[in-house]
């Protein structure tokens, strides 16, 4: 078994910098289309097929050598759970026909026991653990996140009806928050049990908000899963607030081990300012496009930079494109492997 993942959350000494990327399991591997396609179904479906659901997340682990794997499923599985009508049409990503306007909205929506109303996430940790040699993530959104996929109906660039709701029905806004932190804690709870090593929380549009409101309207929430999680479970815990660099003082009081960092910022300026968290990231996810050498120049840079921090999980600053070349993803991995064992 190779924790060298799990010892650079903890801040421990490791003999290398451990890698993985955030999607990588996903549209840019020729191997995950076939296995999307092969089962006909939607995206839906694959993340309720367990057998195929652990095929694709092996799928980056043994091709590049990943120093861990992440469950595969989606930050909306559990808002579907809850009781809301969940679509992905292609090319327009997510979309709630349905979106929460209203009290009676928050009313309908229910906290779901996970292991009841979404055994296949359970199931495909087990079968993961099963054939892993390497630590297994499990993860959710972070509650701010989902809410505006909740209240938006879908993707959104200016967050207007989530900001609306927030500055003019604040009572409501935060009622929708807890349940939707409510589900969460339960649902990161329950993929530890199953045997989740480490979970990470997504908050990929902490970025779009005032730090005022960030520290008002999404932070409180993400504390209380972490607090939660505390009680039950010592796995480490990343919290990724996407596009998050003017919000370091609030995230590093989330209560995580590890902060993830995107690609905005200097990641040893962040170092500086994380103080005794450990970091993850941050290579800006299109800087995979660079020729080799540079790529690799990159890299070296990165790692330097980083020899400061606590522990460092070397990953890109977000998602890998679909369009990304599956050799680069090679390229990079082995470098991060050769050069931080060199340091
Ligand atoms: O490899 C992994 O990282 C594990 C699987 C994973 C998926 N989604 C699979 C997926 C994870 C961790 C996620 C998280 C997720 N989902 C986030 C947070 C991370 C981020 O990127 O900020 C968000 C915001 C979502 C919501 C979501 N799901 C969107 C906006 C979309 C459409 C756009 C896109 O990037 O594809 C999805 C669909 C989705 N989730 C796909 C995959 C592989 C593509 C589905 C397909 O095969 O067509």
């Amino acid at each position: 078994m190779n924790n060298t993942f799990l010892q650079a959350c903890r801040g421990e000494k490791t003999g290398y910098t451990p890698i993985w990327i955030m999607r990588q399991a996903g549209r840019y591997l020729p191997q995950y289309l076939e296995v999307r396609a092969r089962g006909k179904g939607t995206f839906l479906d694959l993340c309720k097929d367990p057998a195929r659901c652990a095929e694709v997340s092996l799928q980056p682990v043994e091709l590049f050598d990943m120093d861990a794997a992440i469950l595969f499923s989606d930050i909306l599985i559990p808002m579907e759970a809850m009781g809301l009508k969940l679509e992905f049409h292609e090319g327009r990503g997510p979309v709630f026909p349905k979106p929460i306007q209203g009290d009676k909205d928050v009313q309908c929506l229910n906290i779901p026991d996970p292991e009841e109303s979404m055994p296949f996430v359970m199931e495909t940790i087990k079968l993961l653990r099963a054939e892993l040699k390497v630590p297994l993530i499990g993860f959710s959104g972070a509650p701010f996140t989902l809410a505006t996929y909740l209240i938006e109906g879908g993707s959104s660039k200016v967050f207007l009806q989530t900001k609306k709701m927030m500055f003019q029905a604040p009572q409501l806004y935060h009622a929708l928050l807890e349940k939707i932190a409510g589900c969460t804690s339960l649902y990161l709870q329950a993929q530890a049990k199953a045997g989740a090593q480490a979970l990470q929380i997504f908050d990929s549009w902490a970025g779009v908000l005032a730090p005022c409101d960030y520290a008002r309207f999404a932070l409180p929430y993400v504390q209380e899963i972490i607090h939660d999680l505390r009680e039950v479970t010592d796995v480490p815990i990343i919290y990724f607030a996407n596009n998050g660099s003017t919000l370091i003082e609030h995230t590093i009081t989330a209560g995580a081990d590890v902060l993830g960092l995107d690609w905005r910022i200097n990641i040893k300026d962040a170092i500086a300012r994380v103080g005794r968290h450990a970091v993850q990231g941050n290579l800006d996810p299109i800087a995979l496009f660079l020729p080799e050498p540079e790529l690799k120049k990159r890299i070296r840079q990165l790692l330097d930079d980083a020899r400061t921090a606590k522990g460092h999980i070397f990953n890109l600053g977000h998602g890998i494109v679909p369009q990304t070349p599956p050799e680069q993803v090679k390229i990079a991995v082995d470098c991060v492997h050769e050069y931080s064992a060199s340091l």
